[in-house]
């Protein structure tokens, strides 16, 4: 079996280069402590033990492109991680991880990105494996919620029951993803989401929607982490009741 070429893998996006300002903390969110570790690891973690993840790439501001290294190095010193300047906007700093990405995507190395916000820690080991294999089959994939009741910006409620929450990780063919950035950054679009961009330019693709899951929930306000502590310790509790928890813990 040796000399086989290695199948091309999903590369993985971590969008940390934000600053967190909802959170009302001066210190930027996904550098915020969560059970221990820093939020980003806890995200960083949930593909820990996916053979079918890549790179990785944590796209972080340029005065904090340190203090990431510094927590890698301490809180997952086995995980290879590429650390990227990001931009203004959650859209540039998308753009920065596709352009570190292309010679790998050129190479036929990853044919799927997976776009992931550092902010939601707790995706889960399955719905990523779930989001590669559909936008492998489809084109794109992004994990949807049906949500009851929406507000839009002018506080009126949109029909209920029909809004659909759209949640990250979102995952593309790369192709797609490196030529809807292209576009975008011609026309100087930028999207909310990785999804956006994808609808914008390139419409023919596939966006399959994946169940999204209640507890995939984004660290927005300071209490959001009281919440994500309280279901991290649920999940660890569950794990240890059925005896899978492994002792190491990773950190
Ligand atoms: N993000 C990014 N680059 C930016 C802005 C946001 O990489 N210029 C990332 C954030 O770090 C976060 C994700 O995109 O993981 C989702 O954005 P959001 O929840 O809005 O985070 P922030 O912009 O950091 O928070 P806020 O809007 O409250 O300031
Ligand atoms: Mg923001």
């Amino acid at each position: 079996m040796t000399g086989q070429p290695t199948p091309p893998r999903a590369a993985l996006v971590l969008l940390a280069a934000g600053s967190g300002s909802r959170t009302g903390h001066s210190t930027n969110k996904v550098f915020l402590s969560l059970a221990g570790r820093r939020v980003f690891v806890w995200t960083l973690d949930a593909t820990a033990a996916d053979p079918g993840i890549g790179p990785v790439v944590l796209v972080v501001r340029a005065d904090e492109v340190d203090a990431a290294h510094a927590v890698l190095a301490r809180e997952a010193p086995g995980r290879d991680v590429r650390v990227v300047v990001g931009g203004a906007s959650r859209h540039a700093s998308e753009w920065s991880a596709v352009q570190a990405l292309l010679p790998m995507i050129e190479q036929g190395e990853v044919d799927v990105v997976v776009v992931h916000d550092a902010a939601r820690p707790l995706s889960g080991p399955t719905l990523f494996r779930q989001i590669v294999e559909a936008a492998r089959a489809h084109g794109g994939a992004v994990p949807g919620r049906r949500q009851s009741v929406l507000l839009d910006r002018a506080g009126l409620s949109v029909r209920d029951g029909e809004a659909v929450g759209v949640q990250t990780p979102q995952a593309f063919v790369a192709p797609v993803l490196v030529e809807a950035y292209r576009a975008a950054a011609q026309a100087g679009f930028e999207g909310s989401d990785t999804a956006a961009s994808v609808e914008r330019f390139a419409p023919d693709v596939t966006i399959q929607n994946v169940p999204g899951t209640s507890t995939n929930i984004k660290i927005t306000y300071a209490e959001d982490l009281f919440l994500a502590e309280a279901l991290l310790a649920r999940v660890s509790f569950d794990l240890r009741r059925l005896g899978t928890a492994s002792s190491g813990g990773g950190g």
